[in-house]
């Protein structure tokens, strides 16, 4: 009786057979099992229904039968932590999605919501099983309702390690991190050939759905990576920040970087004139623990960057302006990307750190008829609704609007801070100015000099911190040295925070 279990575990195990297995490897690709492997700590996975074959008897399908049906599923531990997976065996049947193994996967997925672990999906599919028809669509289906109901419950990363096209993309669309391998992976809804036919473009598969494309272009994917193997690595770094569901604590890794450890370049870093850009990155890097940030979308929208950062041991979700690029103003990929980042911490128990020098939104036709107002909300209400731990730096400018959204005191934040450097105002000095003194500035003998006048009267009176310290809208103006230490203390004392929303189904995100 053995034999026989010996025998179905080892045609499980060869998949589509050693030259299916040989292709894969040529196009620079692991199986299914190999990635599995790499996932996870040293033999730790557990496969489930690994015997599960298809039910279909149309176009001689019942003459092929491959126990697993061309997706490996099950559970196994992360940095000793439990987390569910399934990785999509492009060697069996093109990794397509099946009746049957659709139920596969849902049964992880069940299985992992019940327990309170996070989902990862290793996609390399061919999409909808042809043969089975509606069959195979409703399959997907079944998946997209479970990462629905999963989403805010617990983490759910997708790997896109090979095709994924059609309804298959709904599904990393749906989940909270998508990584995908350079050369290897696209995902579109529609491939080349259609588009071909019906708007007559011409487009390669990599330009219209390559890596970095939905990192650079579409935002659609968070993270880019050479190949499987970083990717694997990727996921594993990645939930090395985040708890295993919405109830647990993002995890503490005791860090040898003092909370304490005072950053004397930054007291320098803030250029003279400001207009005069420097990289927001070196802020965080300076201040974060042993400056390890592992930054969320850095190709898109660069003029605001998100990312994951450990202070004082604590896993936060860091949200900073970038004065580098287009100096920091928020346009709506800005703040699309930020506010679905601020969700995702605020769901996960991950405080907030948001790093503020923002001149204020980006103008224009483009984003005007874009729908700025409605995106730029829906980076207000991310704030806004969030009730996590919230600290908030200015480092220079907190101009407009973009003052109120930038998780201003006004939003339910814990602890605003603010550096000398710091100016807090409707606008900047010059378009105040240009405004509040027009005719009169006209009627000067020398406008020139009657504009700089007025400018430095403005910039002396609100192009600084402190009016909105006599305010209470900050709730101290520090030496920038002292910024690492501040966080980690309100960090420590708001570890116990608790604050609730209004009883509702759920609120109404402009979207
Ligand atoms: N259903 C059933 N079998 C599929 C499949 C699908 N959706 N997609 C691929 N396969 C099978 C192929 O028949 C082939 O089988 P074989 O090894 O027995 O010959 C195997 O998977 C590999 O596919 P192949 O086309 O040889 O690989 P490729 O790397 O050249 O191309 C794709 C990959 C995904 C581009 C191509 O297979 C494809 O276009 N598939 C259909 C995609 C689609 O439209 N799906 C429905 C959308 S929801």
């Amino acid at each position: 009786p053995s034999a026989r279990l010996a025998a179905l575990e080892q045609r499980a195990a060869i998949g589509g057979g050693a030259d299916r297995i040989a292709r894969q490897h040529q196009s620079g690709k692991l199986t299914a099992r190999e990635r599995v492997e790499r996932l996870f700590d040293p033999g730790t996975f557990e496969e489930v229904d690994k015997l599960v074959v298809h039910r279909c008897r149309d176009f001689g399908m019942e003459a092929q039968q491959i126990p697993g049906d061309g997706v490996v599923c099950g559970s196994g531990r992360i940095d000793g932590r439990v987390v569910y997976a399934f990785a999509q065996d492009f060697t069996v049947f093109g990794g397509s999605l099946s009746e049957t193994n659709a139920a596969k996967i849902c049964k992880v997925m069940d299985q992992a919501l019940k327990v309170g672990a996070p989902i990862v999906g290793l996609n390399d599919s061919g999409g909808a099983r042809i043969q089975e028809g509606v069959a195979s669509l409703a399959g997907y289906a079944d998946i997209f309702l479970r990462n629905t109901l999963a989403s805010g419950v617990v983490p759910q990363v997708s790997a896109i390690l090979g095709p994924c096209a059609g309804g298959a993309v709904y599904s990393p669309a749906i989940t909270d991190f998508t990584i995908m391998a350079e050369h290897t992976s696209y995902m579109f809804v529609t491939g080349p050939d259609v588009i071909r036919t019906v708007t007559h473009e011409d487009v390669s598969k990599e330009d219209l759905g390559g890596a970095m494309t939905h990192n650079a272009r579409s935002g659609v994917a968070h993270f880019a990576v050479h190949d499987d193997e970083a990717a694997l690595a990727l996921v594993r770094e990645l939930l090395s920040y985040l708890p295993s569901n919405n109830i647990d604590d993002p995890p503490f890794v005791a860090s040898a970087d003092p909370a304490d450890r005072e950053v004397p370049e930054l007291d320098a870093i803030v250029p003279e004139s400001p207009n005069q850009p420097y990289d927001m990155h070196d802020v965080i890097v300076a201040v974060v623990d042993e400056g390890v940030f592992l930054e969320v979308q850095q190709h898109y929208a660069r003029n605001i960057i998100v990312g994951f950062a450990r202070m004082g041991g604590r896993p936060v979700g860091v949200v900073a302006n970038q004065p580098a690029h287009l100096a920091g103003t928020l346009d709506i990929d800005a703040s699309v990307k930020a506010a679905r980042f601020v969700r995702f911490c605020d769901a996960f128990n991950l405080p907030l750190v948001t790093f503020e020098d923002v001149p204020g939104f980006l103008p224009g036709t483009v984003q005007e008829f874009g729908g700025i107002i409605r995106h730029g909300a829906k980076l207000l209400y991310a704030y806004a609704e969030a009730t996590v731990p919230k600290i908030t730096v200015i480092t220079r400018k907190a101009y407009g609007g973009a003052y109120c959204v930038m998780s201003s005191k006004h939003l339910r934040t814990d602890v605003n801070l603010a550096w000398p450097t710091a100016e807090l105002a409707v606008m900047g000095p010059e378009g105040a100015v240009n405004i509040l003194y027009k005719r009169e500035i006209e009627a000067a003998p020398d406008p020139v000099a009657a504009r700089g006048a007025k400018a430095q009267e403005f910039r002396d009176a609100f192009a600084n911190p402190y009016v909105a310290a006599t305010r209470g809208f900050l709730d101290e103006v520090i030496a920038p040295r002292l910024t690492r230490q501040r966080i980690c203390h309100a960090l420590d004392r708001l570890q116990t925070k608790r604050e609730t929303m209004p009883a509702k189904k759920h609120g109404n995100i402009p979207l």
